[in-house]
């Protein structure tokens, strides 16, 4: 069964489809507030597009493995936005017809608002000829994120679209660089079933903080992102919990946070950290094998709480957006 949402129906011109999937993304990563972000395999959301004649962008939804309540207007949709600004960008006449699959679910600090903003932002491109390179797509995709956190933070978007870890400026968000990670990362992630609004747990943060703590997170950032480039997992897992201005007050959000990171670490997770805004946690582990062990300590930890909750064993996905298929 489909539903459909301020969708316009147009048969007639309808051309050749192409499908691509948007995958989930780390942010923040602990001292990293808006700036540091990593992209992960194993989960995302899907969008199949067609070029059309009728001019904008129509967007439907087909059945997905995340229920969810979509958006009534494709300007309210960060898929729709980031497909009309590549659209709006090549000038191009007519337009463009959208189907979304949702596989992550929002609120959950997996970037799932992102994953459907890079998928609809590629998927557009690709459907238009592919007259842009990703690097051309990055401000329609922060266009697509600001509709749904109300700011053009890039640590989930550029991730997500570029693959691997980025490094994001936090104030002028089209100014980053990819950090080449040299060996796999095993990941252990955990949901909980709280849902958290990435606007409203922005809204709620302090708008000043203590310079003391401010040059801690600065410092402790730079020693995070050269611990990745050495491929450091250890150093890497200490120095993503020592944010000292966001996670603390995030934290109170989630009432399963103190025992499912303690979980992470006493099944033996080289840190453990919220991810976005939460309520997801993820712990970094020294193989895949160990992930596996502690992503089931977290889910343990969080249920023994109260909270219910999913795990997922991935790792760093290093491609991003892509197409995986399409249809005459
Ligand atoms: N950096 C963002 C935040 C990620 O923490 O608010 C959530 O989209």
């Amino acid at each position: 069964m489909q539903q459909e949402v301020g969708v316009v129906e147009v048969e007639m011109g309808v051309k050749a489809s192409i499908t691509v999937f948007g995958p989930a993304s780390l942010s923040n990563m602990g001292p990293g507030y808006d700036a540091l972000g990593l992209c992960v395999g194993g989960w995302g959301d899907e969008i199949e597009a067609w070029r059309t004649d009728e001019p904008g962008i129509s967007i439907e939804y087909a059945e997905g493995p995340v229920a969810w309540d979509p958006p009534h207007e494709p300007d309210e949709d960060t898929a729709g936005v980031a497909a009309a600004t590549v659209l709006a960008q090549t000038g191009a006449g007519g337009g463009l017809r959208l189907r979304l699959r949702k596989g992550i679910p929002l609120g959950s600090g997996v970037g799932g608002s992102a994953a459907s903003a890079v998928a609809g932002a590629w998927a557009a491109n690709l459907a238009l000829g592919q007259p842009f390179t990703k690097v051309e797509l990055v401000e329609a995709v922060l266009a697509g994120e600001a509709v749904a956190s109300g700011s053009r933070h890039g640590d989930n978007v550029l991730p997500a679209l570029f693959g691997g870890l980025v490094l994001v400026s936090a104030t002028e968000p089209s100014r980053y660089r990819r950090i080449p990670l040299p060996r796999p990362l095993p990941i252990a992630l955990v949901v909980p079933e709280v849902s958290i609004l990435t606007k409203e747990a922005r809204a709620i943060l302090p708008q000043q903080v203590p310079l003391r703590d401010a040059v801690h997170n600065a410092a402790e950032l730079a020693f995070l992102v050269d611990a990745f480039r050495c491929g450091d997992w250890e150093t890497v897992g200490q120095r993503m919990m020592a944010d000292r201005l966001v996670e603390p007050v995030r934290a109170r959000l989630v009432p399963c946070y103190d025992a499912v990171r303690q979980a992470a670490l006493d099944a033996g997770a080289f840190g453990c950290a919220l991810t976005g805004s939460g309520p997801a946690l993820y712990a970094l582990a020294p193989g895949a094998a160990d992930a596996a062990r502690i992503s089931e300590a977290m889910v343990e930890a969080s249920r023994a709480v109260g909270i219910p909750a999913t795990g997922l064993v991935t790792e760093a996905d290093d491609e991003g957006a892509r197409a995986t298929g399409g249809n005459d």
